[in-house]
């Protein structure tokens, strides 16, 4: 009798790479791949790799039927919105990852904001919907505060921009007008950021340690958003610029948020994960996704002792609230290497020599591997996390490796540095 558990992963990034690194730990798991392009470390764990386009819902669903694959976790938001999970739960595969309906959460900025009202979820920021341009150019112009400007769709967490950080009003006027689709402006909030991800069976949830992610390209928060250059968390697996009070709310917030999905009828399994900005006045929500983050998933998997593919199980059989979940007392540190030029212009085809000889887990991104060389592609690399006892020892595991790297790849050497964390915990005391 086949005693293996069959189990498949969309996506080929450095957050899929720490999916089946967490997977691969039990060895009757049997992992399944699906990516565009093959990722070198995923591959090596993969008992089969089927290279094809992540968001297809057929391929998913006879790769799936072809090897009597039980369970699938989706990794990116696109495969969401394309369907996939819909499709694979016809095939009966169990998903970790939401329906099309209910990931709108993540895929449809304005659902997400309708909905907060509707069920009188906290941490809601003031916000308009507009259908054109012209009707927000008019609203800017009516109006003397600052706002967030937001695609209501996808856009790799890179079509947002803040005034007073990335735009004047007068630009703000412009920029409105290049975006398609509806879009939805928000009160620009001030504080400090932070992300709480939990499993959730539809009802039940298990929060993960809060992170701390770094979207501008440069040291010192500078530059264009990024999907994300790195990232932390401490032994505690809180931060010090949230406070007990705060965390309660922020996870009440998740909580409430779970349960109006199942009042829509479209209940939620899978990944949640809620980005707050900590203001003056508590934890408010940036946006939900609908899945883990990418780095942020790399810290939560490093560090998870439990076993993933028993709580793939209990998330998928709505048993989440009879599990354990375990991660170890320790810091992490992810620090993304991304190509040179990224995000405006990045510069792919760029080899890469790798030091062997470190201590920090390493996960392969947006990278292939050329004989003995890894090439760069066009979007973020590959990731070295660090796991120390204190912050320190993680950000120098995690430095020392990337580091070490020769070729046209640049990081932030900040991430994870006590003098970044300071900063944070001043700014959060200038504010309150
Ligand atoms: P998002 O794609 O919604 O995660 O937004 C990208 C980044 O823009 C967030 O991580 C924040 O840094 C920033 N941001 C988004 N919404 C707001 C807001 N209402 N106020 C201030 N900053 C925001
Ligand atoms: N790190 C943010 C995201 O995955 O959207």
């Amino acid at each position: 009798m086949n005693t293996n558990t069959n189990i498949l992963v969309v996506g080929g990034g450095g957050r899929e790479h720490a999916i089946a690194k967490a997977l691969s730990k039990n060895p009757k798991t049997r992992i399944f791949a699906i990516m565009s392009r093959l990722n070198p470390g995923i591959a090596e764990l993969a008992y089969k790799v089927l290279i094809a386009s992540e968001t297809d819902p057929e391929k998913a669903k006879r790769f799936c039927l072809e090897y009597q694959i039980q369970y699938a976790c989706i990794g990116p938001e696109a495969p969401l919105e394309t369907g996939v999970v819909d499709a694979l739960t016809i095939a009966g595969v169990r998903c970790v990852g939401p329906t099309k309906l209910a990931a709108r959460i993540e895929t449809d900025k304005s659902f997400c904001r309708n909905l907060m009202k509707k069920y009188n979820i906290a941490g809601l920021p003031e916000y308009h919907i507009f259908h054109s341009g012209k009707e927000a150019e008019e609203f800017l112009k009516s109006s003397d505060k600052e706002y967030a400007i937001k695609p209501s769709g996808l856009t790799g967490g890179k079509g947002v921009r803040i005034m007073g950080e990335h735009l004047t009003r007068e630009e703000a006027c412009r920029y409105v007008h290049e975006l398609k689709g509806d879009l939805v402006i928000e009160e620009r909030l001030i504080g400090e950021e932070f992300t709480l991800q939990v499993f959730t069976d539809g009802n039940h949830l298990i929060p993960m340690p809060l992170v701390q992610d770094h979207k501008r390209a440069y040291e010192g928060d500078i530059g264009p958003n990024t999907g994300g250059m790195g990232s932390y968390t401490l032994p505690e697996h809180k931060l010090p610029f949230v406070t007990d009070e705060d965390y309660k709310k922020a996870f009440s917030i998740m909580k409430q948020t779970v349960a109006s999905l199942v009042s829509e009828g479209t209940p939620f399994v899978g990944i949640l994960y809620g980005q707050f900005m900590n203001t003056a006045n508590g934890p408010m929500v940036i946006e939900f996704n609908a899945r883990f983050g990418d780095p942020e998933a790399m810290n939560v998997l490093s560090l998870l002792t439990s076993d993933f593919t028993t709580l793939v199980q209990a998330i998928t059989e709505g048993t989440l609230d009879k599990t354990e979940v375990h991660f170890a007392k320790k810091a992490s540190v992810c620090k993304y290497l991304v190509p040179e030029g990224y995000p405006d212009a990045p510069i792919s085809g760029g080899k890469l020599i790798i030091e062997p000889d470190n201590k920090a887990l390493c996960y392969y991104a947006s990278v292939v591997r050329d004989g003995e060389y890894l090439v760069t592609q066009s979007s973020r690399t590959m990731a070295y996390v660090g796991i120390g006892d204190t912050l320190d020892e993680a950000e120098r595991i995690a430095e020392e490796a990337a580091s070490a790297v020769v070729g046209p790849v640049r990081h932030r050497r900040d991430i994870g540095t006590r003098a970044v964390l300071d900063k944070r915990i001043t700014h959060m005391k200038e504010i309150r």
